[in-house]
């Protein structure tokens, strides 16, 4: 399958507030995307010789890293005329993606569909009628191919070929979703670190995270490293397919937005790597992180042999942890899934 890709002209313009955005459109809510804080973990791993820093993405007003992509598409979208009063937006996405769109899209009084399948949490699907967008359901995979994407994808071309005017956020494809991270998130952490950065750790799935920060590393000339973290079983750096139970990370394709020569490494964790890592995240670090912020700081670990001493790593966190109690945080969800895995929860230990 291809996703069709969006062309986005004068890349070297988005350090700077892009010439299509209208002046006043990041205002109300929409103007507490980014600038988000950076902390350093110095109780996760006591024995890591580097110096460990989180990105808390968590700390969007949509709660994840998603607001970014969702409102730079969205306003270079209107800002170039694309969108006005009376377009309906169209995107597949039960998850975070859809979340963003939905904040953006309320705040402007845009009409929204997210097309959502059925693995769709409950959860999110309230979250996205709430904030005012119509659902609709896909309840057949790709009968090709045996996964939702497709499908997905496809009920979106229909309705979009159905509607005047609808606009298609394509956030698989759309290089302003990169773009938002070229322009604010790897921009934010260069200068939270006055530009010592040896290494970016990034979770994948659209890649317009790891993209937009490996142009941005790239661009500027900074020694980084750029480190991609996928899920076992996803077909992006692979083409070993596997069971994939926790959202946010990993797709089953490649996706258009995925540059290799922007990353360095790669790193590939499991379901239970992702949800001891978000345990120990949040009983040493006190933060409640989303599953794939779990996979993240699994990832510096498996990688820590190729990590100098003194080295400062970065990790990205995308989104915060409530919306997985009944997964990532459940032991009775864990065992029924995983069998009896033992405890993963970390042993306490007091710093005072
Ligand atoms: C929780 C979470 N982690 C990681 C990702 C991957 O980010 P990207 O799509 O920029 O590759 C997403 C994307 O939706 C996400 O929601």
């Amino acid at each position: 399958m291809t996703i069709p890709t969006v062309k986005q002209d004068e890349r070297e313009l988005l350090t700077e507030p892009r010439a299509g955005l209208r002046a006043g459109l990041q205002v109300g809510v929409l103007a507490a995307v980014g600038g988000t804080p950076l902390v350093e973990l110095g109780r996760l791993y006591p024995d890591l010789d580097a110096r460990l820093y989180a990105k808390l993405e968590s700390l969007n007003p949509g709660g994840s890293i998603k607001d970014r992509p969702a409102l730079e598409i969205l306003t270079v979208a209107i800002g170039e005329g694309r969108v006005g009063p009376d377009t309906v937006i169209v995107e597949s996405s039960s998850g975070n993606m859809g979340i963003g769109l939905a904040q953006a899209c309320a705040y402007h009084g845009l009409r929204l569909i997210c097309v959502v399948d059925a693995k769709a949490s409950r959860q999110n699907v309230r979250i996205l009628e709430v904030y005012g967008a119509e659902i609709d359901y896909v309840a057949e995979p790709d009968p090709a191919t045996g996964e939702f994407l497709p499908a997905r994808l496809k009920r979106v071309q229909e309705l979009v070929d159905g509607i005047p005017g609808a606009f298609w956020p394509n956030q698989y494809a759309n290089e302003h979703n990169s773009g938002a991270h070229f322009r604010t998130t790897m921009s934010e952490v260069a200068a939270q670190l006055g530009g010592k950065v040896d290494f970016v750790f990034c979770a994948t799935s659209t890649c317009g995270t790891i993209r937009g920060c490996g142009e941005f590393v790239r661009k500027n000339g900074l020694p980084t490293r750029v480190v991609a973290v996928d899920a076992v079983g996803s077909l992006i750096f692979s083409d070993q397919k596997g069971p994939r139970l926790l959202p946010g990370m990993g797709a089953g394709l490649r996706p258009p937005l995925c540059d290799l020569q922007y990353i360095d490494d790669t790193v590939h964790v499991s379901d239970l790597e992702c949800i001891a890592g978000c345990r120990r995240l949040v009983r040493r670090e006190g933060i409640l992180a989303g599953a794939s912020s779990g996979g993240l700081v699994a990832a510096v670990v498996k990688l820590r042999d190729r990590i100098p001493a003194g080295a400062t790593c970065v990790v990205i966190l995308p989104d915060r942890g409530e919306r997985y109690l009944d997964t990532v945080y459940s032991d009775e969800w864990v065992r029924s899934h995983f069998g009896q895995v033992g405890d993963l929860w970390p042993e306490k230990e007091t710093v005072l």
